[in-house]
């Protein structure tokens, strides 16, 4: 079994079935560069405990870097021998620097908890790289917030017509689950730093290396507590799997909003050119693919958590080859997130508002009802009768096909005597909105100092 990373007790080598499953190098081989940083952080550790000499470690480390700068360029690629990103460096390595040095890495290591400690790195590189075009996606919101800083719309509850809102206050509701978002990851990073490798196989190692030293040259704050959690546990992979899919499922419901508002029926948006796409047989079309990508994108995203977390269920310490099964959902959500993420902030950032329309609609549906409510309140009328009062003037609208601005004196008075014509200062969406002044409210002067706050939580998270 030449080549192999074990063998001694096989009389016979892998059956090519065998070798065809058990082979990961297609995915792992993007471990390849986080393989070689833990290597190099191994000899150093190898060199302090007196297993390796001054000019072995020397040597060492400069077969490693003629590895990593074969893995950058793409002249090393893994054989098709190869079981997977650890045996193919391992064979790479000794054909630079030969077989006596080459075989002295791996002592005090193993595969688990080089593996454990490798998709860490991995996934805390590309939370930053998510984390950035998080942000672009919140800049170009508060962006178009505030382009459009008194621009009103129709607020929905059960997509009905509900009360008039700013559209700055709406577009900020869907930048702030993103900031929450990155503050996910943010305190997923914390609990992501740690390093499982000095682990060994399960139960730790007999040989001295300093684990420390490992952990601090590869970035990470402190090695396991545990050996055998270290090398078993991936619920750190199953964290960052689940906020990839809340990232999406986030998206997905702003996503869900812009095809709505790109309709006809809606017409509130039009989107840039250059971030829509075209049908093979209607010329006149023109639609909202990245939207409906980023829908059915998040669907991917959720599965790949599902998948991950039903591989982990019920499965007993230490390591288990089902861990091998966690790397392809997580690079996948990984990768998804990274192209989705900035297509869907350029459709956001050149996204056109028809404000006018948004205003015009903004009243209709009887959405000022709950304000004349509030108005008789304010006159000393209980809630209560204020409800029934206000529920009885929408239906003598909605009798006489008319709006709560287009009642007549005589028709508030057939109402109440409550209603007076005075009623007809809240009928108005711009005196609705700006009366709506408490913490959190739509009055443009909330949303001002909350697009502020938004900005700044972005700048800490
Ligand atoms: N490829 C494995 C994984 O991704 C790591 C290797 C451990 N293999 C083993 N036979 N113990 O988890």
């Amino acid at each position: 079994n030449e080549g192999s990373l074990w063998g001694g007790r096989f009389a016979s080598g892998p059956s090519p079935e065998l070798a065809e499953l058990s082979r990961s190098t297609h995915f792992d081989w993007d471990l390849a560069l986080y393989d070689i940083a833990g290597s190099h952080a191994h000899a150093k550790a190898l060199a302090a405990a007196g297993y390796l000499t001054a000019d072995e470690e020397q040597a060492m480390h400069a077969g490693l870097d003629e590895l990593a700068q074969g893995v950058t360029d793409g002249t090393l690629r893994p054989a098709a021998s190869d079981e997977d990103v650890h045996g193919a460096l391992e064979q790479a390595l000794i054909a630079v620097v030969g077989p006596e040095l080459g075989g002295k890495l791996r002592a005090g290591r193993s595969r688990n908890d080089q593996i454990a400690t490798l998709v860490r790195m991995y996934l805390l590189d590309h939370s930053r790289t998510i984390a950035r075009e998080i942000l672009r996606l919140v800049d170009a919101l508060v962006s178009q917030a505030e382009a459009n800083p008194d621009a009103i719309m129709p607020g929905r509850t059960h997509l009905q017509h509900a009360q008039p809102v700013l559209l700055a206050h709406h577009l900020q509701a869907h930048a702030w689950p993103l900031v929450r978002d990155l503050e996910r990851l943010r305190d997923w990073s914390a609990r992501a730093a740690v390093s499982p490798y000095g682990g060994g196989a399960l139960a730790g190692s007999t040989l001295g290396l300093d684990p420390q030293l490992v952990a601090h040259e590869l970035g990470l704050a402190r090695p396991a507590e545990n050996s055998l959690d270290g090398t078993a546990s991936r619920d750190v992979v199953a964290e960052f799997a689940f906020i990839t899919a809340m990232i999406g499922i986030d998206v997905s419901r702003f996503a869900e909003e812009i095809i709505l508002w790109n309709t006809r029926e809606f017409g509130f948006v039009t989107l840039d050119d250059g971030y829509s796409t075209g049908s093979s047989i209607m010329p006149q079309k023109k639609n909202p693919d990245i939207a409906e990508l980023a829908r059915g994108k998040s669907g991917r995203l959720i599965g790949n958590l599902t998948g991950l977390l039903a591989t982990l269920k019920a499965l007993p310490l230490a390591y288990n080859r089902d861990l091998q099964e966690d790397k392809e959902p997580v690079f996948d959500s990984v990768r998804t997130l990274e192209t989705l993420l900035p297509a869907f902030a350029g459709m956001v950032a050149t996204m056109r508002f028809h404000t006018e329309r948004m205003a015009a609609l903004a009243p209709q549906g009887f959405s000022l009802a709950t304000d004349v409510a509030e108005w008789l309140v304010k006159r000393g009328v209980p809630f209560r009768d204020a409800h029934e009062i206000s529920g009885h003037l929408v239906r003598v609208c909605e009798e006489n096909g008319i709006e709560l601005h287009q009642v007549t004196d005589a028709q508030l008075a057939s109402v109440s005597s409550q209603l007076t014509p005075d009623v007809r200062e809240v009928l108005s969406v711009e005196g609705s909105v700006a009366s709506r002044a408490g913490a959190g409210g739509t009055a443009p002067v909330r949303v001002a100092e909350q697009r502020a706050e938004l900005i700044q939580r972005v700048q800490s998270a």
